[in-house]
Order: C-alpha cells, then sequence, then structure tokens
C-alpha cells in the first residue's frame, strides 16, 4: 500500500479504478494517467494495482462517499482533514509555511486532488467508476494527451481496450503527420483563410497533442505564422467565437485571495508560464481575456522550438477587465465584463499571481507577454531581480533585434562586432518594444564597440508619434522613464529640432540603421527608404512592428527604393523581393522573437537560474548569429534558417546554461557538466539535445507481468 501511495504521489490523475476479485480480498487496479510516472522517461501511461475491499457507497454525503472508498483514507494522517475544507488549500493568506508543512502539502497533492473532485460531487450517481468491463479504450482515443488514432500498435490496441475501435490498419506518426499536412497544403494552395488553417490545427491538438506538436516541429518555418503572429492575431479577435475547449489557466480580479488555491486546480508539474493580461495583443489593442489565445500559441512553439514537454505549460490569461468597447458589448464575450483595473488594484491582481506561480512551482519560469508599454517596464522592474521571469516584448524582441544587428554586421562584412560602433540607429517607436531594442543595442555599442555610455547615446535618435525626441520633451513619468537617458543626450538643434520629421532625421542623421516598432504601416515611405539607399551601400531597415498590416513598410517597398541592396529583416513575414531596376532579390529576413525566447527558456529552465540576466540575453544574441554559415551571409542572411529551430533553441540555451554558470546561477550538475567540457560545449550540447520533449509516440502500457508483480508483491 505505501508503495501504492508512492506511486500515486508522482501521478496527477486517476482515470480508471477497476476491481479485479483475488483470493483475500478484492485487487482494485488504479489506471493513472501521468507524464512524469514512469520507469523511463518515454512512458507516459502506466497501469499498476494495490488493493481495496469495497467500492463507493450510495450515500449522498460526498465526505462519507469518499470514506467509502477504502484505499485512500487509511492512510491518511491520522491529523487529515477534508482538503475541501482544508484551510491552507482555501484560504490563499496562509498556505503551508514551514518546509515540514510543504512536504506533507506534496504527499498528499494527487490524493486531494483526487478527494477534492470526488468531494465536489452531489451524489453517487455522478461519479463515475470505471470497471472491467466499461470502456477504457474510448476514453484513451478520447484523450488527447494519449491518443494516437490509428498510430496504436497490436499489442496496445489489445491492452488498452481500443482494439475495434480505430481502423484495422496501423500508420505511423510519420505516415499521419503526413497526411495531415497534405490537408494543410491543400488549403494553402487553394487559398483558404489562415484562420481556417488555424482551426484545423487546433481541431488537431483537441484530437491528438502528440500529433499536433510533430506537425508544428516537422513545418515550423511555415506553421509558426499560422500558429502565432499573423495568424493568431485574428484568432485573438474572434477568440470568444472559437472557443471550444478549455486550454490554460484564467486569474481575475475577482480572484484576489484565491489565486494560491487555484494553482492546485491545475493537473501538475509546470516548467514554464507564459503570462498576459489581453492589454496590447500584437499591436490590435485591448483584446482583454481573448489574450489568452497568444498565451497558447506562444507555449506551442515554446514546445515546438524549444522541447518544452508539452505537459509542462502553462499558459495563462490575466483577466483584469477590458476597455474594449465592442468586447463589453459582445453578449458573447468570455471575459469579465468590467472596466480594465487600474493602480493599486491592477499590481496586486499581478503580484498575488507571481507570488501564487512561484509558491506552487518553484523553479518555473515565467514569461511576460504583450501587456501594455506603461505596465510592462514597471511590472518587469518590479520582479526581474526576484523571480526566474523576462518580458518578451521587450527583452526578447531586444534580443532578437541584437542578432539580427551582429547577423547584419556580418553582411556588411565587419571583421568583427566591435564594429556596432559605426551604426548610427533611427528607432521609430519609443514603446516597451522600442525602448527595449535601443536600451540594448546601448549596451552592445558600449560593450562590444568600446563607446562610453555618453558616446554611445550618440548613436541613436528616437522617435514617436510626435517626431524626433530631444532635450526639449516633456516626458510623461513613469511611463517614459526608459525614453529618459536617450532624450537628454539628443540636444535639440536647428537642423535637427524636437519634434523633426523622420525624413529630416535619416536625411541629417545621416543614419545606417531604420528601425520600426510603432504599429504605423507605411511609415518607412518611399521618400525614407529610397534615402536610406543613397545615403548607405547596404542600408540595414527593420520594420519590427506586427502583424503585417501594422508593418513600417514590406520588403518589396525596401527592395524597390534600394535597388534590393537592403538588409531587410521585418517582424512580421514577407517574402524576398526583386528590385525592379537591377533583378537583385533581397533576402527578406524575420526577425522573429522565435530564435530567442524557447532557447532562452529552456537554457533558464535547465541551468536552474533564478533569474534571467541581460548578460543571458546578449548571449543568445551572438549564439544566433554566430550559426550564420557563409553562403547564407552571401545571401544577406541575417538569421539562421528558421527550419532549424530545434538545433538553434539548443545552441541559445547552451549560451545560457554557461552564462549562467558565469554568474554563479547554475545548479551543481550542470556546473559539472561544463567543467568537464570541451571548447565547442560538445557534452552540454548533448545534455539540452537529451532534455527536448521530442514529439513521438511512447510505449503505453506496462508488461501484464509488471502488474502481476506489483500486486504479488503486495
Ligand atoms: P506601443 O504602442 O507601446 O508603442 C508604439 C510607439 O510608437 C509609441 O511610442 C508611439 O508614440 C510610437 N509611434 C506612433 N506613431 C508613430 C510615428 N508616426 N512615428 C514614430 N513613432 C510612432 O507598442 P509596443 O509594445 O512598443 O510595440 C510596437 C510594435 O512592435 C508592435 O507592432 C508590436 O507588434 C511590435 N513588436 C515586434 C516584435 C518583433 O518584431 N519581434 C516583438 C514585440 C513587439
Amino acid at each position: 500500500m505505501r508503495a501504492f501511495l508512492r506511486l500515486a504521489k508522482k501521478t496527477t490523475t486517476t482515470t480508471t479504478l477497476t476491481t479485479i476479485p483475488r483470493k483475500g480480498g478484492d485487487v482494485v487496479v488504479a489506471l493513472f494517467f501521468s507524464p512524469r510516472f514512469s520507469s523511463s522517461s518515454s512512458s507516459r501511461l502506466c497501469a499498476f494495482t494495490s488493493s481495496a475491499t469495497t467500492t463507493l457507497t450510495d450515500d449522498d454525503d460526498p465526505k462519507k462517499e469518499v470514506d467509502g472508498f477504502s484505499v485512500f483514507p487509511q492512510e491518511l494522517p491520522s491529523n487529515a482533514r477534508d482538503p475541501s475544507k482544508d484551510d491552507f488549500i482555501n484560504d490563499a493568506t496562509s498556505p503551508p509555511r514551514t518546509r515540514e508543512q510543504q512536504l506533507e502539502y506534496n504527499k498528499h497533492e494527487s490524493l486531494r486532488d483526487w478527494l477534492g473532485r470526488q468531494s465536489r460531487k452531489r451524489s453517487v450517481d455522478e461519479i463515475v467508476v470505471l470497471t472491467g468491463n466499461i470502456h477504457r479504450g474510448s476514453e484513451i482515443l478520447h484523450n488527447a494527451v494519449y491518443n494516437k488514432g490509428t498510430g496504436f500498435n497490436h499489442s496496445e490496441r489489445e491492452r488498452l481496450g481500443v482494439r475495434g475501435l480505430v481502423p484495422p490498419r496501423y500508420f505511423s506518426i510519420k505516415e499521419q503527420a503526413e497526411k495531415v499536412w497534405q490537408q494543410q497544403v491543400a488549403m494553402r494552395e487553394s487559398n483558404a483563410a489562415k484562420i481556417g488553417r488555424w482551426r484545423h490545427l487546433q481541431a488537431l491538438k483537441d484530437r491528438n497533442e502528440t500529433l499536433f506538436y510533430r506537425l508544428l516541429q516537422d513545418h515550423v518555418e511555415e506553421l509558426a505564422p499560422v500558429i502565432y503572429t499573423p495568424t493568431v492575431g485574428e484568432a485573438c479577435l474572434n477568440y470568444s467565437r472559437f472557443f471550444r475547449r478549455a486550454r490554460g489557466m484564467y486569474f481575475t480580479k475577482d480572484d484576489v485571495g484565491h489565486m494560491h488555491s487555484m494553482t492546485y486546480n491545475w493537473r501538475g508539474d509546470v516548467k514554464i508560464v507564459v503570462v498576459t493580461d489581453g492589454s496590447r495583443v500584437l499591436g490590435l489593442g485591448d483584446l482583454g481575456a481573448h489574450g489568452m489565445g497568444i498565451s497558447i500559441g506562444k507555449l506551442d512553439l515554446y514546445v515546438a522550438g524549444g522541447g518544452f514537454d508539452p505537459q509542462e505549460v502553462l499558459p495563462v490569461c490575466l483577466d483584469v477587465g477590458t476597455n474594449n468597447k465592442s468586447l463589453l458589448n459582445d453578449k458573447w464575450y468570455v471575459g469579465l465584463n468590467s472596466q480594465r483595473l487600474e493602480g493599486g488594484d491592477y499590481y496586486r491582481v499581478i503580484d498575488e499571481f507571481m507570488r501564487a506561480i512561484r509558491h506552487r512551482w518553484p523553479k518555473a519560469l515565467i514569461q511576460f507577454e504583450d501587456f501594455q508599454t506603461k505596465h510592462a517596464l514597471e511590472i518587469l522592474t518590479n520582479y526581474r531581480n526576484d523571480y526566474l521571469c523576462f518580458n518578451d516584448d521587450i527583452q526578447g524582441t531586444a534580443a532578437v533585434v541584437l542578432a539580427g544587428v551582429y547577423g547584419a554586421l556580418k553582411v556588411l562584412g565587419a571583421k568583427d562586432r566591435s564594429e556596432i560602433r559605426n551604426q548610427k540607429f533611427v528607432m521609430c517607436g519609443a514603446g516597451s518594444a522600442g525602448m527595449g531594442i535601443v536600451s540594448m543595442l546601448h549596451k552592445a555599442v558600449m560593450k562590444s564597440g568600446g563607446l562610453s555610455e555618453e558616446e554611445a547615446y550618440d548613436n541613436f535618435f528616437i522617435m514617436d508619434n510626435n517626431g524626433l525626441i530631444t532635450n526639449e520633451r516633456e516626458l510623461e513619468f513613469p511611463r517614459e522613464a526608459a525614453v529618459e537617458p536617450f532624450a537628454k543626450a539628443r540636444k535639440a538643434t536647428k537642423e535637427l529640432p524636437d519634434g523633426a520629421s523622420l525624413l529630416d532625421v535619416v536625411t541629417k542623421s545621416k543614419c545606417t540603421a531604420l528601425l520600426g516598432a510603432s504599429t504605423v504601416n507605411g511609415l518607412f515611405t518611399e521618400d525614407v527608404l529610397r534615402q536610406m539607399g543613397e545615403q548607405n551601400e547596404r542600408p540595414i531597415i527593420f520594420p519590427l512592428s506586427n502583424p503585417t498590416s501594422n508593418a513600417e513598410c514590406t520588403s518589396e517597398d525596401a527592395a524597390k527604393a534600394t535597388d534590393g541592396r537592403a538588409i531587410f529583416s521585418s517582424g512580421s513575414p514577407f517574402e524576398d523581393a526583386k528590385s525592379g531596376v537591377s533583378g537583385r532579390v533581397m533576402r527578406a529576413n524575420q526577425g522573429n522573437n522565435l530564435y530567442i525566447f524557447p532557447g532562452l527558456g529552456l537554457g533558464a529552465v535547465l541551468s536552474g537560474a533564478k533569474t534571467i540576466s541581460e548578460e543571458m540575453l546578449v548571449s543568445s544574441a551572438k549564439a544566433i548569429a554566430d550559426m550564420l554559415t557563409e553562403d547564407q551571409i552571401r545571401k544577406g542572411c541575417v538569421f539562421p534558417m528558421i527550419k532549424e529551430i530545434r538545433n538553434i533553441s539548443a545552441r541559445v540555451a547552451v549560451r545560457v546554461i554557461k552564462q549562467a554558470a558565469e554568474e554563479g546561477q547554475a545548479k551543481r550538475s550542470v556546473v559539472k557538466i561544463i567543467e568537464s567540457d570541451d571548447e565547442h560545449d560538445t557534452k552540454l550540447f548533448k545534455y539540452v539535445k537529451r532534455a527536448q520533449y521530442v514529439p513521438e509516440y511512447r510505449p503505453t502500457v506496462f508488461p501484464v507481468e509488471e502488474i502481476r508483480k506489483t500486486v504479488d508483491d503486495y
């Protein structure tokens, strides 16, 4: 029995309980589903047994009903209470405080989950007790985590009760993925709306998660824009209508005081959380609870691109209301029908959420996503030194742009990264993305370029909707705190006064790089682009705003105006473009955060780091630029091929882990690997690769002998 409970402790969901009559008392066979329980990490489903003589009573009292099931209560400590009345579960103000309490709590965690579920039921009729002749097979087929469809082999069909429930022919995951891919291709070729492809993929995810991630991993280049930006933007706009199946967790302003206990409603271990408050989704504005779509899409990429286990990711939407009138007036809107919280009330929600996550999953990484600028910076500042967290819009974007600039230096033929000091940057957009980018570039100009802080400011011209920002600008605090040092350093002159136009700034600054994070479509006009082409042999042009409809220019605009000479990288995807005059083809790179965040997250989690440092981000950027091949550089690529994302992420993770070790943040086991490694980080790379989740079907049953042995041992 002790062995039984030890196993139960490791599992999260009891799906099947069945009674087998045996000499000396019936045996209860519990079929547990758990990604964590296995003798090898490849097994995700197992069966094991223990004994009991009683099943449920038909008493209506939920507590007695649970007691009637004799397997569990016998093992409860004498001071155990009904978990539904347990105040350290239900009262968020008093979570387990001491280590002993925590251990005790963890010990009975799965038991509490189970008891909690049962105690919520009102009558015995509502409890589904599965016996030997119920439809275990159908249950498995309808569970997206374990379902393999036609991919169950003969032995599994037999043992899991699936035989006859799926068509007789066996197809491997490779063949299944090929079939679904053909459907996607047919949709693409018939010019079906991208949102149709998004829905097709979501339906697959609802049926068979392994196959979904396999497809996504095999075709990440083409599917990332379907699963994430730009298509996910459309999905978020219509999220209430598309809502089919609950995914992730919502925490609302009404949950204050309950968030700690709510985290225990989630099924198991979590390594990474992506959280949004839906206040600025992909530049589409305030989408409230519809922001959940972005957290889900992002985590799909963490799985496909980084190799996180899909069972260990948690998408979160903080529903603190919305100021979006059309959502408030929409009778089908799934979020809270109230105005957005502001000030102290808003930060109370954030704070309780952060503490609840850290309490429940102390090692989990929290990634902030699509928070509006006025909160994004403050939240990051508040937590970055105490929590393992980062903001992808600010830091991820900045790192990927830095990687793009390092890549551009290679295309320009620079001998090393120090030549970044010769670049003059015009940044259009002083929001969280824009300022995150220039802050990181500024540091790179100092560190790689060897300039002083003051000298480095001279390389930057910052613009917002009112034109050039100079020392004469009255800034709004704390909203524009990040702008202040750049504004102070940029003295207004007659030539370039405060508010100067973009064309004037480009012309008079003689800038070499034009960056856009303004959300203004067409901001880089033909005149501006032409001017960039006139003053630079290879102008750097990065229109980073998302989605495509917000991009500052298209690849075609840039190629046309610069005769295909531009080093181009955008936030949303564009096709390579041909110049009309010389016919030269300009490479359209995508400065996709996907290059950074999966590897950064993986490295941070694997290293056991406590925080994400600025240097980890810079190391990630360097890792990406270092992966460029000579051939790619010749073609004007500033990023490696996205289809290599698994390896790119592993390389990024290696650098992040090494950086964590340098900072004294890495766990001992990882430091040992680094200490015994060669100059190419061979061992560390292998360690990371081994840790990556691979979407393959795993064997799903233990041999019958194993079950018998467990029963006999008992
Ligand atoms: P935001 O709304 O906070 O900031 C926009 C900024 O643009 C403001 O400072 C505004 O004054 C400025 N602006 C508006 N009109 C302008 C004009 N005519 N000229 C110059 N500046 C102007 O937005 P946030 O969060 O900073 O994001 C900006 C864009 O960056 C979004 O489209 C977002 O999708 C994109 N982004 C791109 C990423 C990537 O490429 N990897 C990642 C994250 C964000």
